[in-house]
């Protein structure tokens, strides 16, 4: 699509089977249309696939009312939870210790870090949504990452591309059934809480986003008769949540990790900043953020050259729109790629290169850039921006501050692959490091 760009311009049209997208590239286009044509733009697209099986309900895949009102009760809910503040914090410190303990039983051993890093970090959004952290070997937890995983890869396997763009029938695509099972299997667990809560509930204080769902639909109950506060909405929101706030996160943070390692020179000027800012012996805290710039450059650069998710998620036109002077239906899906914004030339000095720089000014302070939109712009922003975030600059500082990362033994850091797996997300392909105590 980036090179398609270049020979159609910022804004062009492209067909799969019958249906038109509209795609915008680059940050100027981006930007105006997710920022200054906020609402025209706002709204959730649905391939096939997603039509059948969400129905419009729950957040990242919700639409219309339903969604707002969703988004809206998940936002403050989860900032009543301390999403986003030092609350959750602590409980971030509390995953990374136990990922340390983990990276310290290897003994600087190769090894592969994936679910360790996914379950802590799903762990935190555990915490937020059902009031409680899971051991990492706990089958129920372990099974709900795996369905995550597939699902992610699943949805974007190249037979469920056509379902969704051809009238195939459902049965013929093997990928399509084991979606389902797979969504079928996860929503039962969530509805299994659900009800469980439900029938405890007694009023007293929420401790979950669960609980509150249940707060929130009781007092609507005969009340509302239009309420969205239904168990499918309850549902899809949770497992949202779950998968959101697991996946891109764990993903951020894998490719961190081998960026760090392919680049020693700049992992080396990070343990010396947390060295000479916090030393070795106090745990980092989230308000060092501000006293440690080349860090936090390099946490922006990792999410920048990382690109997790570059065509964003399918967003279309609320109403019929005028956009720079052309013509969109109402209802036109619309990829605002965000990977063309995150390596966008007129941005970005040397889009293609793993350089702290882009975030530092001359006198080596970190500075904002506009360009930086790996959570998007505009109505669908990431709602889990700051807590995601936080949980990147706990994680990294944590380890560096305890160890040096590197590639297996017989293997070059200038050799480490950068290649990505196919998939919803743009991840590095499976590799094993080493963590060598500091
Ligand atoms: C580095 C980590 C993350 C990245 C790069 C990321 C990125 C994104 C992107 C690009 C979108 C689509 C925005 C759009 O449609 O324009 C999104 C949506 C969303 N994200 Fe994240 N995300 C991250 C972490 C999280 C976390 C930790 C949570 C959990 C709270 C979360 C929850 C969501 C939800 C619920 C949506 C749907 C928003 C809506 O449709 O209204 N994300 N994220």
């Amino acid at each position: 699509m980036c090179k398609l760009a270049e020979q159609y311009g910022e804004v062009f049209t492209f067909h799969m089977g019958s249906t038109k997208y509209v795609v915008l590239t680059g940050y100027d286009a981006v930007k105006e249309a997710l920022v200054t044509q906020a609402d025209d733009f706002g709204e959730r697209n649905l391939t096939r696939v997603m039509k059948n099986n969400l129905k419009g309900k729950g957040i990242v895949f919700g639409v219309g009312e339903s969604w707002k009102t969703m988004r809206r009760f998940t936002l403050s809910t989860l900032r009543d939870f301390g999403m986003g503040r030092s609350t959750i914090a602590d409980r971030i410190e509390d995953e990374v210790q136990k990922v340390m303990e983990i990276f310290m039983q290897h003994q600087g051993r190769p090894f592969d870090p994936i679910i360790n890093i996914s379950s802590a970090v799903s762990n935190i959004i555990c915490i937020l949504v059902f009031g409680h952290r899971f051991e990492y070997d706990d089958p129920q937890f372990l099974r709900l990452l795996k369905l995550t995983t597939e699902n992610v890869r699943l949805v974007t396997s190249p037979m469920v591309q056509l379902y969704n763009i051809f009238p195939i029938p459902a049965f013929l695509v093997n990928d399509l059934q084991k979606f389902k099972q797979n969504g079928m299997e996860s929503r039962s667990y969530f509805r299994k809480v659900y009800q469980q809560c439900k029938a405890e509930h007694d009023g007293s204080d929420a401790r979950s986003f669960i609980d509150s769902f249940v707060t929130r639909q009781q007092e609507e109950e005969g009340k509302n008769p239009k309420t969205y506060f239904d168990e499918e909405n309850m549902v899809f929101s949770a497992t949202n949540l779950f998968i959101a706030g697991t996946e891109s996160t764990t993903t951020t943070i894998r490719w961190g990790l081998l960026l760090l390692m392919k680049y020693p020179h700049i992992q080396e000027k990070v343990q010396a900043e947390i060295e000479s800012v916090i030393g070795r012996e106090r745990p980092p805290r989230v308000d060092d953020r501000k006293n440690l710039p080349y860090t936090d450059a390099v946490l922006h650069e990792i999410q920048r050259f990382g690109n997790v998710i570059p065509n964003n998620i399918l967003h279309e036109t609320k109403e019929d729109t005028t956009f720079r002077g052309y013509h969109i239906p109402k209802g036109t899906p619309v990829i605002p790629l965000l990977g063309s914004v995150l390596f966008d030339k007129t941005q970005w000095q040397t889009p293609h290169q793993f350089n702290p720089g882009h975030f530092l000014d001359e006198d080596g302070r970190f500075i904002k850039r506009d360009a930086f939109m790996p959570f998007s712009a505009g109505r669908r922003v990431c709602i889990g921006e700051n807590l995601a975030k936080m949980e990147l600059f706990l994680f990294f500082t944590t380890l560096l501050q305890r160890f040096t990362l590197r590639p297996p033994p017989g293997v070059q850091p200038q050799d480490l692959d950068l290649s990505a797996t196919p998939g919803f997300s743009y991840a590095p392909v499976p590799y094993e490091l080493c963590a060598v105590k500091y």
